[in-house]
């Protein structure tokens, strides 16, 4: 893919990218520059760009604000000690994406232009990277994304689609950093169902999720705990992380794939826990296991893991009828989550070959 270049006139000062590199929060800053490419049945993939990061014009009949034909992905880049800067799996992201995009009918980016435009941007914002002052937390998180941009209300894939990629620095995505979370299981609202989206990165899992995650901070929670759609018995996910149950023989279950979201950070979390000889399975998990394994001590931690959120050990499960309290423990959790980010931050060796160099 040939990329353009034009720069902007007037980068974020030092003192002011200080500031904000000082105390990142999530989501709110963004670094001077985005990428687009553009596609159209006639030209494929064109006209990729880097330009200044700024508004963009959106025809009012764009299909995207209709019918939702939208996905996105969430990624890091990490700053190592001797300043280079690393992406954690962005094929893993490029693969999901590509599924996103058959699910969504959407045009798709091959895998070595996603990790190129992602590449891109992260090297000319490299100073948008922050380092790390001993706590560990702060990367620059990036966020590809694409939607039908084609002015026209008929319901049918679109035939002018817009890929784009901004970055924004990124601190702890919960105010309490690792401190456990609590979580409320809504009954009421699911998230996705057989056939349905959930396992696409699309926006529209977000949207329906919402009114639920209003219910949990209503309730003094954090993230909401979804069920199945079919019987309302087995756990899901989480608003955006996957969930892990630890039990006191070392063992450790998350629900299985089909309607929630494939974490890059689940697999990998698989990947180090079984390196680390602990048995992972893949099943359905019932939400009456939680609450009796719980009870009678056999699960002895409960922790969730995300891109924005890395891994974070879960407190108190709140619910209509009661709350079960938080596990025991969460040595294994902050266990797991040390690994991932020792190797995100090039603290430990990338024995998976995770991390891709950038700069
Ligand atoms: N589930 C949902 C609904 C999410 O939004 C996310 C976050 O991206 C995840 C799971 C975890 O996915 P990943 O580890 O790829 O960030
Ligand atoms: C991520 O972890 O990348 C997510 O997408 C979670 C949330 C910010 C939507």
């Amino acid at each position: 893919m040939q990329i353009s270049s034009t720069l902007t006139s007037t980068p974020t000062d030092d003192a002011r990218l200080a500031e904000i590199l000082a105390n990142p929060g999530f989501g709110t800053n963004f670094t001077d520059h985005m990428f687009t490419v553009e596609w159209t049945p006639a030209d494929g993939w064109h006209a990729a760009r880097i330009t200044p990061y700024g508004p963009i014009t959106l025809d009012p009949a764009a299909a995207v604000l209709h019918y939702a034909q939208e996905i996105f992905e969430g990624m890091k880049a990490y700053r190592h000690a001797d300043d280079s800067v690393w992406m954690f799996r962005p094929e893993a992201n490029a693969e999901r994406m590509v599924r996103s995009c058959h699910r969504l009918a959407l045009p798709v980016l091959e895998v070595p232009d996603f990790v190129q435009a992602v590449s891109a941007l992260v090297e000319v914002d490299q100073r948008w990277v922050p380092g790390n002052d001993g706590a560990g937390e702060k990367s620059l998180y990036v966020r590809p994304f694409m939607f039908a941009s084609e002015k026209f209300l008929g319901v049918r894939p679109a035939e002018h689609v817009t890929f784009m990629v901004i970055a924004s620095p990124a601190g702890a995505y919960f105010k309490g950093g690792a401190k456990p979370v609590n979580l409320w299981l809504t009954e009421e609202y699911t998230r996705a169902g057989r056939g349905g989206m959930g396992a696409a990165k699309t926006g529209g899992n977000y949207a329906s999720s919402l009114i639920a995650q209003q219910e949990a901070y209503a309730h003094g929670c954090d993230q909401v705990v979804f069920l199945d759609a079919q019987e309302g018995k087995y756990v899901e996910e989480l608003g955006g992380m996957n969930m892990y149950f630890v039990y006191d023989d070392g063992s450790i279950v998350t629900p299985e794939t089909g309607t929630i979201l494939e974490g890059i950070t689940r697999a990998s979390v698989m990947e180090l826990a079984g390196k680390m000889g602990h048995q992972v399975t893949e099943r359905r998990f019932g939400i009456d296991e939680w609450r009796q394994g719980v009870a009678e001590g056999r699960i002895v931690e409960i922790f969730a893991c995300g891109t924005a959120a890395v891994v974070t050990p879960v407190g108190e499960l709140r619910t209509k009828d009661g709350v079960t309290p938080a596990p025991a423990s969460t040595e294994l959790t902050m266990k797991i989550r040390d690994a991932l980010v020792d190797v995100q931050f090039g603290r430990a060796d990338d024995t998976f070959g995770w991390m891709h160099r950038v700069v």
